[in-house]
């Protein structure tokens, strides 16, 4: 197959090699009879315009110039040559060529100035038969899609959707939420310090205690939002997206958080994808859970993705500690709650089984479009 740029370098080559031999062809004026020359730089005049009424570019008329008046020219040659003619025919053939000269050169000059300004002046001439070119168009980043997914499925369950600062002061990102200075809970963080008292929100958990500072119960609520922490490999990078989710209410039980749960993995990924809540510790929940699902590639078989275990981890949760409460003024005693946070980039991985997730950060639009 050749290609259009290649059809046009020929193109150009056949119209450049056609232009150059009418240029070297001579004007003789020997052929004319006596009292022809009128009549034949009429006809020069007429076909002279009749070209250039066809050109259609730059180099076109370029190009017709060339042929007619330029040094080897057809009226050049024949003014050069009117000394061949018989002496009485010379001043009018003379004369005559020189306003057909002149002629054309105004009618050249005025066709490059029309063509200049009708904004068609590209050397290449317009093919109406060639398809449109069709706007790239964006869509949502995967991230961008999976977040408003998680974020519909809680909205569905009654849920608000509210957001924090990045910026975070220690009381919020750490204090509040249990983790007393020195904790060692603190250092499972990796965080990135501003200033002593001052960190990159390493969860979006501090949206708990801002959340419930600003609102009395009940409380039903889901943060997602950006989080930072120092740390960088095939599962991780510097930043990524959280949804935090926080329910607080009187008689909330471990029963409550269990379903509404098992519900929402069960929109986001199947009804077939069971979960475990596997023990664990944070220090603003207690009891603490991490939540397993049943391995999305291997269905519990065992496989390199959930390390031949059948369950993948996909998020953190807990009955809200009665500490929390006291830190917003809450009547313990009163109220239960529970909170549970996911990793956007994690659960996009696991529903697309993707591998690496610096894939969402390189911005190839290749690997982008495909979702
Ligand atoms: N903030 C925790 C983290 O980033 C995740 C988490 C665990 C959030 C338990 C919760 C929770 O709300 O109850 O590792």
């Amino acid at each position: 197959m050749v290609d259009v740029a290649t059809l046009h370098f020929f193109y150009h080559k056949i119209d450049r090699i056609h232009s150059l031999v009418i240029r070297h062809q001579t004007f003789d004026i020997c052929h004319f009879k006596s009292g022809d020359v009128q009549n034949e730089l009429d006809k020069i005049h007429q076909q002279a315009l009749e070209a250039l009424a066809g050109a259609e570019t730059d180099r076109e008329i370029e190009d017709l110039a060339i042929r007619y008046l330029g040094r080897k020219g057809i009226l050049t040659q024949f003014l050069r040559n009117i000394s061949q003619l018989p002496t009485e025919e010379r001043p009018a053939a003379g004369k005559k060529a020189n306003a057909v000269k002149t002629a054309l050169d105004s009618a050249f000059k005025l066709a490059a100035e029309k063509l200049a300004s009708s904004g068609a002046a590209a050397d290449a001439k317009i093919d109406v038969s060639l398809p449109g070119r069709v706007p790239a168009q964006g869509t949502l980043h995967p991230i961008t899609q999976v977040n408003q997914e998680i974020c519909d499925i809680f909205l569905s369950l009654g849920f608000d959707i509210g957001e924090g600062p990045e910026v975070e002061s220690d009381w919020y990102n750490f204090e509040a939420l249990n983790f007393p200075k020195n904790h060692p809970a603190r250092d499972m963080q990796d965080t990135f310090f501003v200033s002593d008292d001052v960190v990159l929100r390493t969860h979006t958990s501090p949206l708990q205690i801002r959340t419930m500072e600003k609102q009395p119960p009940p409380v039903r609520i889901v943060t997602p939002g950006k989080v930072y922490r120092c740390d960088s490999d095939l599962t991780h990078t510097p930043m990524f997206h959280q949804v935090e989710g926080l329910l607080v209410d009187e008689n909330i039980s471990f029963g409550d958080l269990k379903g509404i749960l098992t519900t929402f993995v069960h929109q986001m990924f199947d009804e077939q994808t069971s979960l475990r809540f596997r023990p664990s510790f944070f220090p603003f929940t207690e009891p603490s859970a991490e939540v397993d699902i049943l391995c999305v590639i291997c269905r519990g078989e065992g496989c390199r993705v959930c390390s031949h275990t059948g369950w993948l981890e996909i998020l953190g949760s807990g009955m809200v500690h009665p500490a929390l409460y006291e830190n917003v003024g809450y009547e313990a005693d009163r109220y239960t709650g529970f909170a549970f946070g996911m990793g956007v980039e994690r659960i996009a991985m696991l529903k697309y089984g993707i591998d690496d997730i610096r894939r969402f950060f390189e911005n190839d639009v290749r690997f982008l479009s495909q979702f």
